[in-house]
Protein backbone atom coordinates (compact mmCIF):
# COMPACT_ATOMS: atom_id res chain seq x y z
CA UNK A 1 0.00 0.00 0.00
CA UNK A 2 0.82 3.48 -0.61
CA UNK A 3 0.31 6.82 0.79
CA UNK A 4 -0.51 9.85 -0.99
CA UNK A 5 0.98 12.85 -0.53
CA UNK A 6 -0.42 16.19 -2.44
CA UNK A 7 1.86 18.73 -2.46
CA UNK A 8 4.77 16.79 -0.93
CA UNK A 9 8.28 18.54 -2.87
CA UNK A 10 6.83 21.83 -0.28
CA UNK A 11 8.64 22.72 3.07
CA UNK A 12 6.73 20.49 4.84
CA UNK A 13 5.52 18.50 2.37
CA UNK A 14 9.22 17.50 2.19
CA UNK A 15 9.96 16.96 5.58
CA UNK A 16 6.79 14.66 5.92
CA UNK A 17 7.86 12.68 2.72
CA UNK A 18 11.27 11.97 4.29
CA UNK A 19 9.94 11.00 8.10
CA UNK A 20 7.01 8.26 6.42
CA UNK A 21 9.93 6.74 3.70
CA UNK A 22 11.79 6.30 6.88
CA UNK A 23 9.06 4.18 8.57
CA UNK A 24 9.56 2.46 5.66
CA UNK A 25 5.56 3.55 4.23
CA UNK A 26 5.82 4.06 0.13
CA UNK A 27 5.11 7.05 -0.98
CA UNK A 28 3.78 9.10 -3.98
CA UNK A 29 4.17 12.64 -4.13
CA UNK A 30 1.42 14.11 -6.40
CA UNK A 31 2.85 18.07 -6.83
CA UNK A 32 2.29 20.66 -9.37
CA UNK A 33 5.56 22.66 -8.68
CA UNK A 34 4.45 25.76 -8.28
CA UNK A 35 5.90 26.55 -5.05
CA UNK A 36 8.41 24.29 -4.75
CA UNK A 37 11.73 22.38 -6.59
CA UNK A 38 11.86 18.61 -7.36
CA UNK A 39 15.25 18.89 -6.14
CA UNK A 40 13.68 18.90 -2.66
CA UNK A 41 13.00 14.74 -3.31
CA UNK A 42 15.55 14.06 -4.94
CA UNK A 43 17.34 15.17 -1.71
CA UNK A 44 14.98 13.32 0.51
CA UNK A 45 16.44 10.13 -1.23
CA UNK A 46 19.60 10.71 -1.19
CA UNK A 47 19.07 11.16 3.02
CA UNK A 48 16.41 8.37 3.36
CA UNK A 49 18.22 6.19 0.66
CA UNK A 50 14.39 5.27 -0.70
CA UNK A 51 12.88 7.07 -3.31
CA UNK A 52 9.04 8.43 -3.59
CA UNK A 53 7.37 8.29 -6.56
CA UNK A 54 6.68 11.39 -8.32
CA UNK A 55 3.68 12.59 -10.33
CA UNK A 56 3.84 16.22 -11.30
CA UNK A 57 0.52 17.18 -11.86
CA UNK A 58 -2.52 19.26 -9.89
CA UNK A 59 -4.76 18.07 -7.50
CA UNK A 60 -7.57 19.99 -8.96
CA UNK A 61 -7.20 18.11 -12.34
CA UNK A 62 -9.59 14.60 -11.80
CA UNK A 63 -8.02 12.91 -14.74
CA UNK A 64 -4.58 12.72 -12.95
CA UNK A 65 -6.40 11.82 -9.81
CA UNK A 66 -8.57 9.11 -11.09
CA UNK A 67 -5.31 7.56 -13.10
CA UNK A 68 -3.23 8.01 -10.18
CA UNK A 69 -5.61 6.00 -7.84
CA UNK A 70 -6.32 3.29 -10.64
CA UNK A 71 -2.63 2.86 -10.78
CA UNK A 72 -1.97 2.43 -7.55
CA UNK A 73 -3.04 1.33 -4.27
CA UNK A 74 -3.27 4.14 -2.10
CA UNK A 75 -4.48 3.60 1.98
CA UNK A 76 -4.72 7.31 2.47
CA UNK A 77 -3.92 10.89 1.63
CA UNK A 78 -1.57 13.79 2.78
CA UNK A 79 -3.30 17.21 1.55
CA UNK A 80 -0.78 19.56 1.32
CA UNK A 81 -1.09 20.93 -2.03
CA UNK A 82 -2.25 24.61 -1.86
CA UNK A 83 -1.11 28.05 -1.93
CA UNK A 84 -0.03 30.05 1.36
CA UNK A 85 0.57 33.67 1.15
CA UNK A 86 -1.67 35.86 3.31
CA UNK A 87 -0.94 38.78 0.96
CA UNK A 88 -1.24 37.29 -2.71
CA UNK A 89 -4.33 36.07 -1.75
CA UNK A 90 -5.90 39.09 -0.77
CA UNK A 91 -4.75 40.37 -4.27
CA UNK A 92 -5.84 36.70 -5.98
CA UNK A 93 -8.80 35.81 -4.26
CA UNK A 94 -9.68 33.59 -7.00
CA UNK A 95 -6.52 31.40 -6.86
CA UNK A 96 -6.90 30.96 -3.24
CA UNK A 97 -10.37 29.82 -3.61
CA UNK A 98 -10.01 27.47 -6.57
CA UNK A 99 -6.49 25.75 -5.15
CA UNK A 100 -7.43 25.03 -2.02
CA UNK A 101 -11.26 24.71 -1.83
CA UNK A 102 -11.86 23.45 -5.25
CA UNK A 103 -8.52 21.41 -5.22
CA UNK A 104 -9.74 19.65 -1.86
CA UNK A 105 -13.35 18.74 -3.51
CA UNK A 106 -11.83 17.16 -6.34
CA UNK A 107 -8.98 15.43 -4.20
CA UNK A 108 -12.32 14.40 -1.79
CA UNK A 109 -14.58 13.14 -4.68
CA UNK A 110 -11.50 10.77 -6.55
CA UNK A 111 -10.65 9.80 -3.05
CA UNK A 112 -14.24 8.43 -2.87
CA UNK A 113 -14.73 7.10 -6.13
CA UNK A 114 -11.56 5.28 -5.46
CA UNK A 115 -12.77 3.99 -2.57
CA UNK A 116 -9.72 5.89 -0.07
CA UNK A 117 -11.37 7.89 3.22
CA UNK A 118 -8.13 8.32 4.79
CA UNK A 119 -7.57 11.93 5.09
CA UNK A 120 -5.21 14.20 6.93
CA UNK A 121 -5.50 18.01 6.29
CA UNK A 122 -3.09 21.44 6.59
CA UNK A 123 -5.15 23.74 8.40
CA UNK A 124 -3.81 26.23 9.94
CA UNK A 125 -3.94 28.38 13.59
CA UNK A 126 -5.19 31.15 11.27
CA UNK A 127 -8.66 29.64 11.39
CA UNK A 128 -8.88 30.59 15.67
CA UNK A 129 -8.76 34.52 14.02
CA UNK A 130 -8.23 36.51 16.71
CA UNK A 131 -8.37 34.26 19.77
CA UNK A 132 -10.21 34.93 22.89
CA UNK A 133 -7.72 33.27 25.12
CA UNK A 134 -4.33 31.84 25.01
CA UNK A 135 -3.25 29.44 24.82
CA UNK A 136 -5.92 28.19 22.39
CA UNK A 137 -7.47 24.74 22.46
CA UNK A 138 -9.32 23.14 19.89
CA UNK A 139 -12.37 24.18 21.41
CA UNK A 140 -11.83 27.98 21.05
CA UNK A 141 -14.58 28.88 19.03
CA UNK A 142 -13.12 29.49 15.26
CA UNK A 143 -12.75 33.49 14.54
CA UNK A 144 -12.95 35.50 11.59
CA UNK A 145 -10.11 35.16 9.26
CA UNK A 146 -8.64 38.61 8.21
CA UNK A 147 -7.84 37.03 4.23
CA UNK A 148 -9.16 34.73 1.52
CA UNK A 149 -6.29 32.07 2.31
CA UNK A 150 -7.42 32.06 5.90
CA UNK A 151 -10.91 31.49 5.14
CA UNK A 152 -10.08 29.02 2.66
CA UNK A 153 -9.33 27.01 5.36
CA UNK A 154 -11.82 27.78 7.55
CA UNK A 155 -14.29 26.73 4.51
CA UNK A 156 -12.12 22.99 3.97
CA UNK A 157 -12.10 22.48 7.30
CA UNK A 158 -16.44 22.78 7.08
CA UNK A 159 -16.26 20.82 3.89
CA UNK A 160 -14.48 18.07 5.35
CA UNK A 161 -16.49 17.77 8.79
CA UNK A 162 -20.13 17.97 6.76
CA UNK A 163 -18.49 14.93 4.47
CA UNK A 164 -17.11 12.70 7.36
CA UNK A 165 -20.77 13.40 8.95
CA UNK A 166 -22.41 12.57 5.09
CA UNK A 167 -20.55 8.72 5.00
CA UNK A 168 -19.08 7.02 8.43
CA UNK A 169 -16.20 5.58 6.18
CA UNK A 170 -14.72 8.63 6.22
CA UNK A 171 -11.83 9.72 8.61
CA UNK A 172 -10.66 12.99 8.66
CA UNK A 173 -7.60 14.89 10.56
CA UNK A 174 -7.60 18.55 10.72
CA UNK A 175 -4.46 19.64 11.98
CA UNK A 176 -3.98 23.31 12.78
CA UNK A 177 -0.49 24.36 12.26
CA UNK A 178 1.55 27.14 14.37
CA UNK A 179 4.46 28.86 12.92
CA UNK A 180 6.47 25.95 11.36
CA UNK A 181 9.88 26.95 11.63
CA UNK A 182 13.47 25.04 11.05
CA UNK A 183 14.82 22.35 8.39
CA UNK A 184 15.84 18.94 8.40
CA UNK A 185 19.00 18.34 10.91
CA UNK A 186 21.11 17.52 7.66
CA UNK A 187 20.71 21.11 6.16
CA UNK A 188 20.21 19.64 2.87
CA UNK A 189 16.29 20.54 2.99
CA UNK A 190 14.39 23.38 4.16
CA UNK A 191 12.27 26.54 3.62
CA UNK A 192 13.12 27.86 0.29
CA UNK A 193 10.30 31.30 -0.37
CA UNK A 194 9.79 32.86 -3.38
CA UNK A 195 10.96 36.79 -3.60
CA UNK A 196 10.85 38.28 -0.61
CA UNK A 197 10.01 36.39 2.43
CA UNK A 198 6.28 37.02 3.91
CA UNK A 199 6.99 34.90 7.63
CA UNK A 200 9.76 36.12 9.90
CA UNK A 201 12.03 32.92 10.34
CA UNK A 202 13.08 32.95 6.72
CA UNK A 203 13.13 36.89 6.82
CA UNK A 204 16.03 36.27 9.51
CA UNK A 205 17.63 33.62 8.37
CA UNK A 206 18.00 36.16 4.46
CA UNK A 207 19.07 39.02 6.81
CA UNK A 208 22.16 36.70 8.48
CA UNK A 209 23.16 35.56 5.04
CA UNK A 210 23.37 39.05 3.53
CA UNK A 211 20.30 38.58 1.17
CA UNK A 212 18.34 41.34 2.46
CA UNK A 213 19.59 44.52 4.75
CA UNK A 214 17.45 44.15 8.19
CA UNK A 215 14.61 42.83 9.84
CA UNK A 216 11.62 45.29 10.35
CA UNK A 217 9.81 44.55 13.12
CA UNK A 218 6.21 44.83 12.83
CA UNK A 219 4.78 46.23 15.70
CA UNK A 220 6.74 46.78 19.02
CA UNK A 221 3.52 48.49 21.35
CA UNK A 222 1.56 45.13 21.68
CA UNK A 223 0.77 44.00 25.14
CA UNK A 224 3.24 41.06 25.53
CA UNK A 225 6.64 40.81 26.66
CA UNK A 226 8.49 42.89 25.31
CA UNK A 227 6.10 45.20 22.68
CA UNK A 228 6.46 42.59 19.73
CA UNK A 229 4.04 39.78 18.27
CA UNK A 230 4.33 36.55 20.43
CA UNK A 231 4.13 33.17 18.42
CA UNK A 232 4.28 29.67 18.66
CA UNK A 233 7.39 28.26 16.46
CA UNK A 234 7.25 24.57 15.84
CA UNK A 235 10.05 22.58 14.63
CA UNK A 236 9.20 21.76 11.07
CA UNK A 237 10.20 17.88 12.02
CA UNK A 238 8.45 17.46 15.04
CA UNK A 239 5.39 19.08 12.77
CA UNK A 240 5.92 16.32 10.02
CA UNK A 241 6.29 13.43 12.76
CA UNK A 242 2.72 14.90 14.01
CA UNK A 243 1.62 13.74 10.58
CA UNK A 244 2.35 10.04 11.22
CA UNK A 245 0.84 10.03 14.60
CA UNK A 246 -2.54 11.37 12.68
CA UNK A 247 -2.09 8.93 10.41
CA UNK A 248 -1.88 5.95 12.87
CA UNK A 249 -5.13 7.34 14.36
CA UNK A 250 -7.35 7.31 11.81
CA UNK A 251 -6.96 3.86 11.04
CA UNK A 252 -8.83 3.04 14.11
CA UNK A 253 -11.13 6.33 13.75
CA UNK A 254 -13.51 7.65 11.59
CA UNK A 255 -15.19 10.74 12.21
CA UNK A 256 -13.06 13.96 11.53
CA UNK A 257 -10.19 15.08 14.77
CA UNK A 258 -8.98 18.13 14.93
CA UNK A 259 -5.49 18.39 16.64
CA UNK A 260 -3.16 22.04 17.14
CA UNK A 261 0.22 21.12 16.24
CA UNK A 262 2.54 23.40 18.29
CA UNK A 263 4.87 23.67 21.25
CA UNK A 264 2.13 25.40 23.88
CA UNK A 265 5.38 27.96 24.21
CA UNK A 266 5.04 31.78 22.45
CA UNK A 267 8.24 33.89 21.63
CA UNK A 268 8.54 37.04 20.74
CA UNK A 269 9.98 38.98 17.45
CA UNK A 270 12.67 40.31 19.31
CA UNK A 271 13.20 37.07 21.26
CA UNK A 272 13.10 35.39 17.84
CA UNK A 273 15.80 37.50 16.44
CA UNK A 274 18.41 37.05 19.33
CA UNK A 275 18.06 33.50 19.79
CA UNK A 276 18.93 33.39 15.79
CA UNK A 277 21.73 35.94 16.47
CA UNK A 278 23.04 33.24 19.09
CA UNK A 279 22.90 30.34 16.59
CA UNK A 280 24.58 31.97 13.65
CA UNK A 281 27.05 33.71 15.39
CA UNK A 282 25.98 37.08 14.01
CA UNK A 283 24.61 40.81 14.33
CA UNK A 284 21.10 40.61 12.86
CA UNK A 285 19.96 44.59 12.11
CA UNK A 286 16.38 44.89 12.77
CA UNK A 287 14.47 48.47 12.67
CA UNK A 288 10.82 48.79 14.52
CA UNK A 289 8.01 49.37 12.31
CA UNK A 290 4.30 49.83 12.54
CA UNK A 291 2.30 47.22 13.18
CA UNK A 292 1.33 44.71 10.52
CA UNK A 293 -2.56 45.01 9.70
CA UNK A 294 -4.26 41.62 10.25
CA UNK A 295 -1.36 40.31 12.76
CA UNK A 296 -2.55 39.42 16.55
CA UNK A 297 -0.83 40.64 19.82
CA UNK A 298 0.34 37.08 20.49
CA UNK A 299 -1.21 33.01 19.87
CA UNK A 300 0.03 29.81 21.13
CA UNK A 301 -1.57 26.26 21.52
CA UNK A 302 -2.58 24.16 23.98
CA UNK A 303 -0.96 21.04 22.62
CA UNK A 304 -2.68 19.10 25.05
CA UNK A 305 -4.74 17.16 23.30
CA UNK A 306 -2.47 15.93 20.75
CA UNK A 307 -0.26 14.89 23.44
CA UNK A 308 -3.48 12.58 25.05
CA UNK A 309 -4.21 11.56 21.96
CA UNK A 310 -1.78 10.75 19.41
CA UNK A 311 0.80 10.47 22.00
CA UNK A 312 2.92 13.51 19.82
CA UNK A 313 4.74 16.30 21.20
CA UNK A 314 7.02 18.66 19.85
CA UNK A 315 10.92 17.38 21.09
CA UNK A 316 12.88 20.23 19.40
CA UNK A 317 13.59 23.43 21.59
CA UNK A 318 13.97 26.98 20.34
CA UNK A 319 18.18 26.86 19.77
CA UNK A 320 17.24 23.94 17.42
CA UNK A 321 14.82 25.52 15.28
CA UNK A 322 17.34 28.11 14.68
CA UNK A 323 20.35 26.22 14.37
CA UNK A 324 18.84 23.82 11.70
CA UNK A 325 17.40 27.00 9.92
CA UNK A 326 20.94 28.34 9.46
CA UNK A 327 22.78 25.37 8.41
CA UNK A 328 20.05 25.02 5.88
CA UNK A 329 20.13 29.00 5.08
CA UNK A 330 24.34 29.03 5.42
CA UNK A 331 24.66 25.76 2.75
CA UNK A 332 22.19 26.86 0.44
CA UNK A 333 22.17 30.99 0.45
CA UNK A 334 19.74 30.98 -2.52
CA UNK A 335 18.09 27.62 -1.40
CA UNK A 336 17.64 24.76 -4.34
CA UNK A 337 18.95 25.56 -7.58
CA UNK A 338 15.63 24.43 -9.67
CA UNK A 339 13.62 26.25 -7.15
CA UNK A 340 10.63 28.27 -9.87
CA UNK A 341 12.36 31.61 -8.64
CA UNK A 342 15.62 30.78 -9.86
P1 LIG B 1 4.70 25.03 0.17
O1 LIG B 1 4.24 26.08 -0.78
O2 LIG B 1 6.15 24.87 0.40
O3 LIG B 1 4.09 23.62 -0.24
C1 LIG B 1 2.87 23.49 -0.93
C2 LIG B 1 3.13 22.57 -2.12
O4 LIG B 1 1.91 22.37 -2.84
C3 LIG B 1 4.15 23.14 -3.10
O5 LIG B 1 5.09 22.14 -3.40
C4 LIG B 1 3.31 23.51 -4.33
O6 LIG B 1 4.06 23.39 -5.53
C5 LIG B 1 2.17 22.50 -4.24
N1 LIG B 1 0.92 22.93 -4.84
C6 LIG B 1 0.26 24.10 -4.68
N2 LIG B 1 -0.90 24.10 -5.36
C7 LIG B 1 -0.98 22.88 -5.95
C8 LIG B 1 -1.95 22.26 -6.78
N3 LIG B 1 -3.07 22.91 -7.16
N4 LIG B 1 -1.73 21.00 -7.21
C9 LIG B 1 -0.60 20.34 -6.86
N5 LIG B 1 0.35 20.88 -6.08
C10 LIG B 1 0.17 22.14 -5.63
O7 LIG B 1 3.93 25.32 1.57
P2 LIG B 1 4.13 24.64 2.99
O8 LIG B 1 4.61 25.67 3.94
O9 LIG B 1 4.85 23.35 2.86
O10 LIG B 1 2.60 24.39 3.36
C11 LIG B 1 1.96 23.13 3.16
C12 LIG B 1 0.51 23.24 3.59
O11 LIG B 1 0.46 23.64 4.96
C13 LIG B 1 -0.31 24.27 2.81
O12 LIG B 1 -1.60 23.77 2.62
C14 LIG B 1 -0.32 25.45 3.75
O13 LIG B 1 -1.46 26.26 3.55
C15 LIG B 1 -0.37 24.77 5.11
N6 LIG B 1 0.14 25.62 6.20
C16 LIG B 1 1.39 26.17 6.12
C17 LIG B 1 1.83 27.00 7.14
C18 LIG B 1 3.19 27.66 7.06
O14 LIG B 1 3.41 28.65 7.78
N7 LIG B 1 4.12 27.16 6.26
C19 LIG B 1 1.03 27.25 8.26
C20 LIG B 1 -0.23 26.66 8.33
C21 LIG B 1 -0.67 25.84 7.28
N1 LIG C 1 7.05 39.66 11.59
C1 LIG C 1 7.90 40.75 11.63
N2 LIG C 1 8.64 41.03 10.53
C2 LIG C 1 8.58 40.28 9.39
C3 LIG C 1 7.71 39.18 9.36
C4 LIG C 1 6.95 38.90 10.47
O1 LIG C 1 7.98 41.45 12.64
O2 LIG C 1 9.28 40.60 8.41
C5 LIG C 1 6.28 39.33 12.80
C6 LIG C 1 4.78 39.37 12.61
O3 LIG C 1 4.26 40.67 12.78
C7 LIG C 1 4.32 38.37 13.67
C8 LIG C 1 5.47 37.34 13.71
O4 LIG C 1 6.60 38.02 13.16
O5 LIG C 1 4.25 39.00 14.92
C9 LIG C 1 5.18 36.09 12.88
O6 LIG C 1 4.83 36.47 11.57
P1 LIG C 1 4.77 35.42 10.36
O7 LIG C 1 4.41 36.16 9.13
O8 LIG C 1 6.03 34.60 10.34
O9 LIG C 1 3.62 34.41 10.81
P2 LIG C 1 2.08 34.68 11.13
O10 LIG C 1 1.86 34.27 12.55
O11 LIG C 1 1.65 36.01 10.72
O12 LIG C 1 1.37 33.64 10.15
C10 LIG C 1 1.85 32.31 9.95
C11 LIG C 1 1.53 31.88 8.52
C12 LIG C 1 0.06 31.77 8.34
C13 LIG C 1 -0.52 30.86 9.40
C14 LIG C 1 -0.15 31.37 10.77
C15 LIG C 1 -0.66 30.48 11.87
O13 LIG C 1 2.05 32.82 7.59
O14 LIG C 1 -0.21 31.20 7.09
O15 LIG C 1 1.27 31.45 10.87
O16 LIG C 1 -0.22 29.20 11.67
F1 LIG C 1 -1.85 30.84 9.27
Amino acid sequence: MTLLITGGAGYIGSHTVLEFLSTGRDVLVLDNLCNSAQESLARVASLTGRTPGFIQGDVRDRATLDALFTQHQIEGVVHFAGLKAVGESVRQPLSYYDNNVAGTLTLCQAMADAGVFRLVFSSSATVYGTPAHVPIDENCPLGQPTNPYGRSKAMVEHILQDLATSDPRWAIALLRYFNPVGAHASGQIGEDPHGIPNNLLPYISQVAVGRLPQVSVFGSDYPTVDGTGVRDYIHVVDLALGHLAALDYLQAHSGTHIWNLGTGTGYSVLQMIHAFEAACGRTIPYQLAPRRPGDIAACWADAQKAAQELGWTAQRDLAQMMADTWRWQSGNPNGYPDSPTK
